[in-house]
């Protein structure tokens, strides 16, 4: 075997739920509105996982896509690192579900907590792996299921977060490319700027914990906003310095999809264009460690990435924790449309406990908006139980 040189993506994949939560079905649930909500962040819409999903079946998809897309064999891989805030459960971790719903034999598997930066720092972990020679094709993936954490009771969080899942593939090469300058932070002074109480050690669950509400995810926005913008241009440009380069030298940001506030900060912070910027947070919300792989897949397949560019992800999250890898394009953009085609969603299952089901997932407020469709215009309370539903445009099960 000749020497490892590099790490390049071979792989890439994206998995988004097909329930639609808008702007203005949250104006049914809290007192926002869909003009503050895009004016303050700029989503629109966010994806809501159906009752039989979960993190490692969403996973399991963008897994796949990503294998077919590097077009090799689940049993190729030989380490799965799953980065996520919200595991299916405290243990096994999500990543050894994948790791058997995926067809993988020989693997090892082991989840990342590193919040939203979770996807970079487990690229950054599966760069050193090939690196040092002990994997040849590891698969990174960011997946959350942020919708059964939320407290739709609470405006400052409900309206910011999503679901979905993106992976890629990281490969060993010899040829020069892929990662080439990786910047990774943590600034623990933030540790409760954004944080879930109750359900670890410290606070175990119990029915005062779920009484306060512990278990819902908690943030303190501005602080968290203030953090953002002045942290993630710095960790990028970081690593654009330590892959030798100049912000002139990047063809394409990929940013954690937080708030367009913070993209157009993070624009200014490089002094690079918004075009140069990728976008899809109007679409998805914030998807935590899932929303950089997302957008990495959607935008090599809407072509805005080409052989050869020079591209930076980059991600800010709870801890606080930030980083973010600027990485030389090598593989071939038109790979992953078919990648994407191969693999049904509908065929890929995540195998159940025996003997045990989980109380219905879905938060009170949202199945009942999920399951009682009107007209958007119709407020909740107008709604008369046995009236006939009306048909619902935005929530589609
Ligand atoms: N609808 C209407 N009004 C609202 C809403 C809402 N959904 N949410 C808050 N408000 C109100 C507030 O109550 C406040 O009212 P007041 O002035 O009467 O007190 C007013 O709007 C302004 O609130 P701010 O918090 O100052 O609004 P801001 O412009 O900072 O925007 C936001 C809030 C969008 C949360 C912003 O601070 C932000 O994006 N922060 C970063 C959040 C983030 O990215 N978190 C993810 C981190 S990643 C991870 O690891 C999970």
């Amino acid at each position: 075997m000749s020497a490892v040189r590099a790490a390049h993506v071979i792989g890439w994949g994206s998995y988004a739920p097909s329930d639609i939560l808008t702007n203005a079905d949250l104006e049914r649930m809290v007192d926002t509105s869909d003009e503050w909500i895009v004016s303050r962040t700029g989503i629109r819409e966010r994806r809501v996982a159906a009752a039989h999903e979960t993190t490692a079946s969403m996973a399991s998809v963008a897994a796949l896509r990503a294998i077919h897309t590097a077009g090799i064999e689940p049993d190729d891989i030989d380490l799965i690192l799953l980065a996520t805030l919200t595991p299916d459960y405290w243990m096994p971790s999500t990543a050894a579900l994948v790791k058997e719903a995926i067809g993988n034999t020989r693997a090892a598997a082991m989840d990342v907590a590193a919040a939203c930066s979770g996807f970079v720092y487990a690229y950054a972990t599966a760069h050193a792996y090939i690196m040092s020679g002990l994997a040849r094709n590891v698969l990174v993936i960011g997946a959350e299921l942020l919708t059964r954490f939320l407290d739709y009771t609470d405006r400052n969080t409900c309206i910011l977060f999503g679901d979905g899942a993106g992976a890629i593939v990281l490969s060993a090469a010899d040829s020069p490319g892929g990662g080439l300058g990786i910047e990774m932070t943590t600034e623990p002074q933030g540790a409760y700027m954004i944080w879930l109480p109750a359900g670890g050690a410290k606070s175990p669950p119990s029915a005062e914990t779920i009484a306060r509400g512990e278990h819902y995810i908690r943030m303190e926005g501005r602080e968290t906003y203030r953090f953002a913008t002045r942290t993630l241009a710095t960790t990028a440009l970081e690593s654009v310095r330590k892959a030798g380069l100049e912000p002139s030298d990047i063809d394409l940001i990929i940013p954690h999809q937080a708030n367009i506030r913070i993209v157009e900060a993070v624009a200014k912070g490089l002094d690079m264009p918004m075009d140069k910027m990728y976008v899809n947070l109007d679409r998805y919300g914030n998807t935590s460690a899932a929303s950089v792989p997302i957008a990495l897949a959607e935008a090599v397949n809407e072509g805005r990435v080409k052989v050869g560019d020079r591209i930076v992800i980059v991600a800010f999250g709870a801890g606080f924790t930030s980083g973010a890898v600027t990485i030389q394009w090598t593989a071939d953009p038109a790979r992953g449309p078919r990648g994407h085609a191969a693999v049904d969603p509908a065929a890929v299952h995540v195998r159940l406990p025996v003997d045990w089901d989980s109380v219905d997932p879905i938060p009170p407020a949202l199945a009942e908006l999920m399951a009682r469709p009107g007209s958007i215009d119709v407020p909740l309370d107008d709604v008369v139980p046995g009236d006939p539903a009306p048909v619902h445009e935005s929530v589609r099960s």
